[in-house]
């Protein structure tokens, strides 16, 4: 039986999973890190275990159970970070594209704690930390997939910590703002959004100010150190908002302001209004 505490975590090949994935290593921890390709470079190190995982697909969700089972035969914690996005008006954005965007970041994140969620109550000990952001707090323009699928993890969050409490099992709920590194494959753009959009030019606007935001985001290992000393900690917060001081201060004035208000500083911030010429 493996000694050292374990850990699985979604989307462990790039962004802030990967950086999580580290932290937890980097702290003793075993990791069991599962996305559906890592870069091919990278082996297995003794405390980060590499599994093929796709969070989309319920038999790929428990091959990765069953082997880290066999590997360690406990799991700690559970971090979901897995996700894609797609970017599109709410016009064009398609009906698949919204389940792909949902089925990943939402379904997938419940089939995983479904696998955990056992072991963890046999053990009367977990933690279960969830990757949210700063648009599960409050929504942006031309993001209403990936927004809609971390309102979904917010709520469902507070349910699942409501009901596995007294089974020893502690829920977290990560809220990062934007973060550097993230990986280009995983940020889509739905396919009627295109130069001949009645949205065009308000689209490069957001996207421009979503790119920008991102490359000037914080770093993503500063943020996996956070994670783990929250999981360590006897009483994990709850929340852990992981931000820029005008990120907080979005957060802050979306909760505050009157929505027309708060509506008109972000259709100004990312340009929603501006028309095609
Ligand atoms: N970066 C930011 O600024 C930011 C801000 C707020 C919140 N977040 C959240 O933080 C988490 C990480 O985001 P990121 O931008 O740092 O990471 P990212 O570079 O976009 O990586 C996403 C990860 O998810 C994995 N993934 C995607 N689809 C998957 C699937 N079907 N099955 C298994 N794994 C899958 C990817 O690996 P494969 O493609 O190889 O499967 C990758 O490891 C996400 O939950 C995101 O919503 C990020």
């Amino acid at each position: 039986m493996q000694e050292k505490k374990t850990v699985w975590v979604t989307g462990a090949s790039s962004g802030l999973g990967k950086a999580t994935a580290q932290a937890f290593a980097d702290a003793g921890w075993l990791v069991i890190g599962g996305a559906r390709s890592f870069a091919e470079n990278t082996s297995d190190e003794e405390n980060f275990v590499r599994l093929p995982l796709d969070v989309t697909s319920p038999e790929s969700c428990k091959t990765f159970a069953e082997k880290a089972m066999a590997i360690s035969g406990r799991v700690d914690a559970l971090v979901c970070a897995a996700a894609v996005l797609v970017l599109g008006s709410c016009e064009h954005t398609s009906c698949e594209e919204y389940s792909r965007v949902m089925e990943t970041n939402f379904v997938g994140t419940t089939r995983m704690v479904q696998y955990a969620l056992p072991m963890m109550r046999q053990q009367n000990s977990g933690r279960i930390i969830l990757f949210s952001s700063i648009n599960g707090l409050l929504g942006i323009p031309f993001q209403s997939a990936y927004t809609a699928s971390k309102h979904a993890m917010e709520g469902y969050a507070e349910c699942l910590a409501m009901e596995t409490r007294r089974f020893g099992i502690q829920v977290c709920l990560v809220e990062p703002g934007d973060h550097r590194g993230g990986s280009d494959h995983t940020r889509l753009h739905a396919t009627a959004e295109d130069n001949q959009s009645i949205y065009h030019a308000a689209y490069e606007s957001a996207c421009a100010a979503i790119h920008r935001d991102e490359s000037g985001g914080l770093l993503p290992d500063a943020l996996g150190r956070k994670v783990v000393r929250n999981a360590q900690r006897r009483h994990m917060r709850f929340r852990l908002r992981v931000a820029k001081f005008d990120q907080h201060l979005a957060v802050w004035l979306h909760r505050y302001l009157p929505n027309g208000v708060n509506s008109l500083i972000l259709r100004n911030y990312y340009g929603a209004d501006k028309a095609n010429h």
